[in-house]
């Protein structure tokens, strides 16, 4: 059995009168690759902004490595070695896209390893990135502004910025919303890569058919509550998941 790397403890938060999650507890192992869905509003980008440092705990802990992280701050967080993707994307807009890039490899984390670097060995890692994303390195893309470039592009330079930060959990929001069908199957190839390498991700995914392809397990969220867990076959197997769907146009892969 391989280790939990991030554990989390009944996790709850509160807006307002909205239990936005509610005793949410689970683990992910070194290696594992975790699929988390529900509805629209259930809870799931909460749960990614607890664990990562963006929203405070009513309640509840998580532990990364089996050392409590509960209510460090985003940068610390990353810096220990978990990388987010934004659903909603915020990149600095006013950079040109290879630079919002450099911007994560000057973390700590990662000027450790690469200390002592030439000049531009940044940006050249940075344009190398791009690349392995889908810019197309032999053109102006990765030096436009990040403000100029279409929706598809900054969802995939989210996924690069995560992989700047050389970390040890990737978390991904909804990172295939709002791509092209292109880009969504060149993504999953990155994606399945990242699974063949053993990473550690949590992925939060409305495409089920993608999600059930790579996921080792799937965890559903319904209300802010933890439904079901199970293999991608035991959740598309289940009649409570499936009537937590019902009303929503997803098809169960
Ligand atoms: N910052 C916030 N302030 C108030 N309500 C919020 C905030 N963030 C999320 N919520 C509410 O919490 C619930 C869960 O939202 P969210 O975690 O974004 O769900 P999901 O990612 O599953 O769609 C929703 O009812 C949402 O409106
Ligand atoms: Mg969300």
């Amino acid at each position: 059995m391989k280790r939990d790397l991030l554990k989390v403890v009944n996790l709850t938060k509160s807006f307002g009168g909205v239990r936005a999650v509610d005793e949410v507890s689970f683990e992910v192992a070194e290696g594992e690759f975790l699929g988390l869905i529900g509805p629209n509003g259930s809870g799931k980008t909460t749960t990614v902004n607890l664990i990562t440092g963006y929203v405070k705990s009513d309640k509840g802990k998580v532990f990364f490595k089996g050392k409590d992280i509960t209510g460090k701050a985003p940068y610390a967080i990353a810096n220990i070695g978990i990388a987010r993707s934004f659903q909603m994307v915020r990149p600095l807009y006013q950079l040109p896209a290879f630079k919002n890039i450099v911007v994560a490899l000057r973390s700590p984390r990662v000027m450790k390893e690469i200390r002592g670097g030439k000049y531009g060995e940044l940006d050249d890692i940075a344009i190398d990135l791009l690349e392995d994303v889908g810019f197309e390195r032999d053109s102006f893309v990765p030096y436009k502004l990040a403000s100029a470039l279409p929706h598809g592009y900054l969802k995939r330079m989210e996924l690069a910025r995560c992989m700047a930060l050389r970390p040890d959990l990737y978390i991904l929001d909804e990172l295939f919303s709002g791509m092209s069908m292109s880009e969504v199957a060149a993504t999953m190839f990155i994606i399945e890569k990242m699974k063949q390498g053993g990473k550690t991700v949590i992925m939060i995914e409305h495409r089920l058919r993608e999600l059930f392809r790579v996921a080792d397990r799937v965890l559903v969220l319904n209300f802010g509550r933890k439904i079901a867990e199970g293999t991608p076959k035991e959740i598309s197997e289940s009649n409570e998941v499936k009537k937590a769907y019902i009303g929503v146009e997803v098809e169960l892969a």
